[in-house]
């Protein structure tokens, strides 16, 4: 029996708004592609084709963005959750996809850069009820936090206000078909929602092997901003250089770049790693290093560094370096010569502008 894949990528992303007011968390992007994508690829390099990807309020943008699979070499099946009810209720509702085989679920807004094939390798072989997957984190509190007897996982609690181990889960677990009757018995938590935290915790009372793995690779749960760029600043590190871009002459290279096709660069310095995509325009202008510009968007005269720009985007004559930010679709940022010189915004609820 083929091992499956479950994504779940429903959920309300409040923690990147005003970003995610309007869009899925799983679509923003890291150094120019959606979060769910590299979970997509990641779930594909580990020999897994079928599927199936949890969707809610954002699943016409989600549809839209990843299609059938086919450009993943993979075939997706789209499961609709009424409402974010927890990771173990979304679970449940795709047993039917699931059928009987063994799946992994990857939590669509996790990034494991490097990959799950080893997981799922061990997971194939042993053949246990469940495994998961575990790392040491410095803020336990925010996860779930897990606590081991030798090789044994003897509990699993889902943000302890006092955390016992610094072992946190991350949003990579794989099961059988146990795991269905656990999301079935066990109740909401406190926060109203059916935790997979709490199924886990039902095969473990009810003596099912449940094994674990810790991971020493990077892995990120990019729910918060820092994250996000912590992220995009991971993955530019490991950007190959290319450019299908037109440079002048007066504008001068150092480091990693890739510039997507049609940019434009005018009299301006890039210091890589970073990212600028299709259509973008750099006009008398600093981009510094970890930033990811996405595509058709313009900047001039004007300082960029360690952010992410979304695509559409204007950022003109912005006197002081603009830093640590991300940016969303279709924003303009720009100098304004009219009387009185004073700072006029225009920004959404829950945005944050910060000034010096
Ligand atoms: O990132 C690892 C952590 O993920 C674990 O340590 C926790 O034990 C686990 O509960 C989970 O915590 P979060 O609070 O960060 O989960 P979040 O609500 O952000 O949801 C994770 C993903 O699952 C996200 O892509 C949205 C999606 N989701 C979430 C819920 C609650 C659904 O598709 N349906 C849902 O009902």
């Amino acid at each position: 029996m083929a091992t499956k894949a479950l994504i779940l990528s429903g959920g309300k992303g409040t923690r990147l708004r005003p970003i995610t007011h309007t869009s899925a968390k799983q679509l923003v992007p890291i150094a120019n592609k959606p979060i769910l994508f590299y979970g997509i690829e990641a779930i594909r390099e580990a020999g897994i084709r079928d599927i199936g990807i949890i969707v809610g309020d954002t699943a016409n943008e989600i549809k839209a963005a990843v299609g059938d699979g086919s450009k993943f070499d993979v075939k997706v099946t789209y499961i609709q959750q009424e409402a974010p009810l927890g990771l173990a209720h979304a679970v449940k509702i795709a047993r039917d996809f699931i059928g009987k085989d063994r799946f992994v679920v990857y939590l669509g807004d996790n990034l494991i850069i490097d990959g799950i094939a080893g997981f799922v390798k061990r997971f194939e072989a042993n053949k246990p009820n469940s495994q998961i997957l575990l790392a040491h984190v410095p803020n336990p509190q925010n996860f779930g936090v897990a606590e081991l007897d030798g090789e044994r996982v003897v509990r699993l609690v889902e943000k302890p206000k006092e955390p016992k181990t610094d072992l946190a889960l991350v949003g990579v677990y794989m099961f059988d078909e146990t795991i269905f009757e656990a999301c079935e018995a066990i109740k909401p938590s406190w926060r109203g929602e059916l935790e997979i935290t709490d199924a886990i915790q039902y095969l473990i009372d009810r003596g099912c092997d449940v094994q674990f793995q810790i991971i020493s690779g990077w892995w990120k749960d990019t729910g918060k901003l820092e994250d996000m760029l912590e992220a995009n600043r991971m993955l530019l590190e490991r950007i190959e250089h290319k450019v299908e871009g037109d440079i002048d002459e007066t504008s001068r290279i150092d480091g990693r770049v890739v510039l997507e096709r049609g940019t434009v660069i005018r009299n301006s310095v890039l210091r890589g790693p970073l990212i600028i995509g299709a259509n973008s325009k750099i006009i008398d202008s600093y981009i510094g290093p970890f930033t990811s510009i996405s595509y058709s968007c313009e900047v001039k005269s004007s300082e960029i560094e360690h952010s992410i720009i979304l695509e559409n985007s204007r950022i003109v004559e912005v006197r002081g370096r603009i830093e640590s930010s991300l940016i969303g679709k279709n924003v303009v940022i720009e100098k304004h010569s009219q009387l009185p010189k004073a700072y006029k915004f225009m920004i959404g609820d829950n945005s944050r502008v910060e000034l010096f």
